[in-house]
């Protein structure tokens, strides 16, 4: 995509479409009154018979309106002015966006960046305005034969600025909220695609793909033999019972010189079926997302490598399939895992701490700054958060504190829930060190803990993305995150924000 910044008048500016705003009880928006003037009252107009809505997340498209150069007008709701914040201009961009979704507009204005945000800049509205876009335009068709229905050809986006001074920073913003759309619109796609096609060979070759031609980028892939010498046997527990060959994709982006490298690991569960604890049958098919930790992981990279970043990061995928089979792993069954301490796996659907506990002992090697595992670990986390906020866990309130702060800023909220050995004393077994289930209670917290005894002396954090990583129902389908949230993280690192 294109971006431009523009300061001219929204009455005078030509484009395919120009996006204004109006707020509640009718108070137009700067722009909004220009075009109102130019035309001569129209919008005011609309506004009063209902034509058009003032709520938040509501659009309407103006065609032929007088005495204005563009050819369509979008009024999105603004709500109230008082509660105008992020997520809400978030949410008007992509409602003024999806109005036109179905026309052949090329171009776009955006003058909702001129309207006070909070205490949001130019940097962060333009940025706003860029993802808010790919997130809308966004369509998954891979899968379908035929036609596929049509999304407007956009080629060009303008910011609008109150000043020349914001362009440059207003530019910089809309660069790297295009860098983020494509970490995003990756993550989507290796999360809508079905497990029979995502596979862990496939992620391996996205991987790979990824790092083509890619000088600050290189990918390793060890196979279960490697994995096997490394005595990664919790790992291999989860994929005994498929045919499925295991992976553990390793990325290495080196973007500084000599700092200690941030360490992402995602659970690339590309099925979940529960294996000898199968689950129940209602919705398993969703359980083809149960790799969106991974596709997170890997979309965070591609934006990082898209705006080359100078910072270290490496992304670690223990990607694998649980299935039930004549050599699965069953109930009671006890493994070794790399770090030396022995589990017994009371449950096989807790699968993904099995994975995730030998990537995170795997990512001692690099020696890492930091370790954020990203993980679609349990359904507890759903009950407790919902699909709005991600879980946050770790023992370091630092690290905690900046992935929080990073959420809040990229729109792609965490809460934190805690830790502590309370909560630990769940997983107590009477035959292994521990076991890898303890109980209904604090779920998402134990399967934390459990993690926590593979990350002694790492500046480790878990995000628990089982609620935010995908919608169900009629807008089934991956949402992308938390890249957003990763990416505002590691452009912080990078120093690499105004
Ligand atoms: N992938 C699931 C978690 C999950 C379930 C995410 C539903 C989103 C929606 C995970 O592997 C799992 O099965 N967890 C179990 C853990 C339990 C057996 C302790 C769960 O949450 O039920
Ligand atoms: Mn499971
Ligand atoms: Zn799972």
């Amino acid at each position: 995509m294109e971006y431009f910044t523009t300061t001219s008048k929204a009455s005078n500016r030509a484009a395919d479409c120009i996006i204004v705003g109006v707020y509640d009880r009718g108070t137009l928006s700067a722009a909004a009154k220009d075009i109102d003037s130019a035309s001569g009252g129209e919008i005011g107009k609309r506004v009063k018979n209902g034509d058009v809505s003032t709520k938040v997340g509501e659009a309407a498209v103006l065609n032929n309106v007088p005495g204005v150069r563009a050819d369509r007008i979008v009024v999105a709701g603004l709500g109230k002015a008082s509660k105008l914040d992020q997520a809400a201009f978030r949410k008007a961009c992509a409602a003024a966006v999806g109005t036109v979704s179905k026309t052949k507009t090329r171009q776009i204005v955006n003058f909702l960046t001129l309207e006070t945000v909070d205490s949001a800049t130019p940097y962060y509205l333009a940025r706003a305005t860029a993802e808010s876009i790919g997130d809308t335009l966004y369509r998954f068709t891979e899968m379908k034969s035929g036609k596929k229905p049509p999304v407007m050809p956009l080629k060009k986006v303008g910011i609008a600025i109150a000043k020349r001074g914001d362009a440059k920073r207003a530019e910089l913003g809309a660069r790297h909220g295009d860098a983020v759309n494509v970490g995003v619109s990756l993550a989507k796609d290796l999360g809508n695609l079905p497990g029979n096609v995502c596979t862990p060979g496939y992620l391996a070759r996205t991987a790979q793909t990824l790092a083509k031609g890619n000088g600050k980028l290189s990918v390793k892939v060890l196979n279960e033999s490697e994995m096997k010498r490394l005595g990664m046997h919790s790992l291999l527990s989860v994929t005994a019972g498929t045919a499925e060959p295991a992976k553990l994709i390793v990325m290495q982006y080196k973007g500084a010189a000599s700092d200690a490298p941030v360490v992402l690991v995602g659970k690339g569960v590309t099925f979940d079926s529960g294996g000898i604890s199968l689950k129940p049958g209602p919705a398993m098919d969703e359980m083809k997302f149960d790799m969106c930790g991974a596709a997170g992981v890997i979309g965070t990279m591609a934006t990082v490598a898209a705006l080359e970043l100078p910072i270290n990061l490496n992304v670690l995928v223990p990607a694998v399939e649980n299935l039930p089979g004549g050599r699965a792993t069953k109930p009671g069954d006890i493994v070794k895992s790399m770090s030396g301490q022995t589990i017994e796996i009371l449950n096989t659907d807790a699968e993904g701490r099995l994975i995730l506990c030998d990537a995170i002992t795997y990512s001692r090697r690099f020696k890492p700054a930091a370790v954020i595992d990203v993980a679609t670990l349990t359904g507890a986390c759903v009950i407790a958060l919902g699909k709005h906020h991600s879980g946050l866990m770790s023992y370091s309130d630092t690290l905690a504190d900046e992935i929080l702060a990073a959420g809040i800023q990229a729109g792609d909220r965490g809460w934190r829930l805690p830790l502590g050995e309370d909560y630990a004393r769940q997983l107590s077994s009477n035959f292994a060190d521990f076991a890898n289930i303890g109980g209904r209670e604090g779920g998402a917290i134990t399967a934390g803990c459990f993690l926590g005894k593979f990350a002694d002396g790492l500046d480790w954090a878990h995000l628990d993305i089982a609620g935010s990583a995908w919608h169900s129902g009629a807008r089934k389908g991956a949402t992308g995150r938390p890249v957003p949230m990763l990416a505002e993280l590691l452009l912080k690192r990078a120093g690499a924000l105004p």
